[in-house]
């Protein structure tokens, strides 16, 4: 990897960190800096000269910051066109892709030219997917424009939209070529939106490095002020996912281990109808302490380290308890039962079994096959009465 971790966090970054996704054929930077969309024409006349490009962005997304991507493309002479789709999760679905893979054909998207993905996580994986189709397959541009996205969704190659049977059921891996990741954009995002992208921060710190971890519990504030400890954040989260993709892109094995907090969060995003009572992040934060603290029950941790997680996504604003979701009597999420028949769902479940991702220690995740059902749900049924 080419990326330097050189620069304090405490002072501005002057130049923009590269992290390397080294994938062969398929490797590309990720380009993480203030201000850094105003490059976006110029890396991409060098990548691709004479490329002609789509910008994907969804409504909101593009009342900030369309026109900046595209004054951005017009300054180094790249041409493009704008497609811009409704908001939220229902776009990823049949009908958001096929109104994304007909304008591409409509714009004239040919096998040379690139798709730019401007948004979350949703216009990232939405795009990604269309990119992935349209004409067998055009390469793509990943502008993520939240914290999750620009820690998670945009880097690794997962495309995809949802199928009325589940969150991301239908897609293909598809690498970006180029990810420009300006710290700069996080400034429109909600406090909750941003909080919501912070929990896959934390994520990659009780994973893989207690070290980071505890930088984490250490810079909270200055991450959310901005500036150089933003930068840092993003750069070792990027550097942390660049690794496990480049071991496994199609995850036959590591790359599970990003799914820490998942198995639970998805059941938990389910059973909240996708909707805003519950964002991504926040069902990872819940999930991520449910992990950590069947880890101890397991005997795996101590359960001081499970309350070391928890107290450190509470501080930061983030939900830790099943209790705290929105509406969280309502039937089919006060109800282990039910969260055990939607993680049964989830792309977790190998011929009934459940996968978990469980610490065995804080920094080091472990995939662990075979979970015994009845274990987990005992486990759920005491949670959702504590
Ligand atoms: N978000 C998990 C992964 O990219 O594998």
């Amino acid at each position: 990897m080419t990326a330097s971790t050189s620069a304090s966090p405490r002072n501005p970054a002057p130049t923009p960190t590269i992290v390397h996704v080294g994938l062969g054929e398929r490797a590309y930077d990720i380009v993480i800096g203030h201000d850094v969309l105003a490059e976006l024409g110029a890396r991409i006349a060098a990548l691709r000269p004479g490329a002609r490009t789509a910008i994907v962005t969804d409504q909101s997304v593009a009342k900030h910051w369309l026109e900046p991507a595209e004054a951005a493309l017009a300054a180094a002479g790249v041409a493009t066109t704008r497609i811009v789709t409704g908001e939220g999760e229902a776009v990823k679905s049949y009908a958001g892709l096929e109104q994304v893979s007909e304008a591409l054909i409509a714009a004239k998207i040919e096998r040379n030219d690139l798709v730019i993905a401007l948004g979350g996580g949703v216009i990232g994986d939405l795009t990604g997917f269309a990119a992935s189709i349209v004409r067998r397959g055009v390469d793509f541009v990943q502008v993520p424009t939240t914290l999750l996205a620009q820690v998670d969704s945009s880097v690794g190659g997962k495309t995809g939209i949802n199928s009325p049977h589940g969150k991301n059921l239908l897609g293909a891996f598809h690498q970006p070529v180029l990810v420009i990741a300006d710290t700069q954009v996080l400034d429109t995002l909600s406090p909750r939106q941003f909080r919501a992208g912070y929990a896959e921060v934390v994520k990659y710190g009780v994973l893989g490095d207690a070290k980071f971890f505890a930088w984490l519990e250490a810079n909270r504030a200055e991450i959310v002020n901005g500036g150089a400890a933003r930068e840092h954040a993003i750069a070792e989260s990027c550097r942390a996912k660049a690794a496990i993709v480049a071991r496994d892109e199609r995850e036959t094995g590591d790359r599970a281990l990003l799914n820490l907090g998942h198995t639970f969060g998805h059941a938990l995003e389910a059973a909240t109808g996708f909707s805003d009572r519950l964002f991504h992040g926040e069902g990872v934060s819940i999930g991520m302490v449910l992990a950590s603290e069947l880890s101890a029950e397991l005997g795996m941790i101590p359960a001081s380290d499970a309350a070391r997680v928890a107290k450190h996504l509470a501080d930061s604003g983030l939900p830790t308890r099943l209790q705290e979701i929105a509406g969280f009597s309502q039937e089919g999420l006060a109800d282990a039962d039910a969260l055990m028949a939607l993680m049964a769902q989830d792309k977790k479940v190998k011929r009934g079994r459940l996968t978990f991702i469980l610490l065995k220690a804080l920094g080091q995740a472990v995939i662990v096959n075979d979970v015994q059902p009845q274990l987990v749900r005992d486990f759920l049924a005491r949670k959702l009465k504590a």
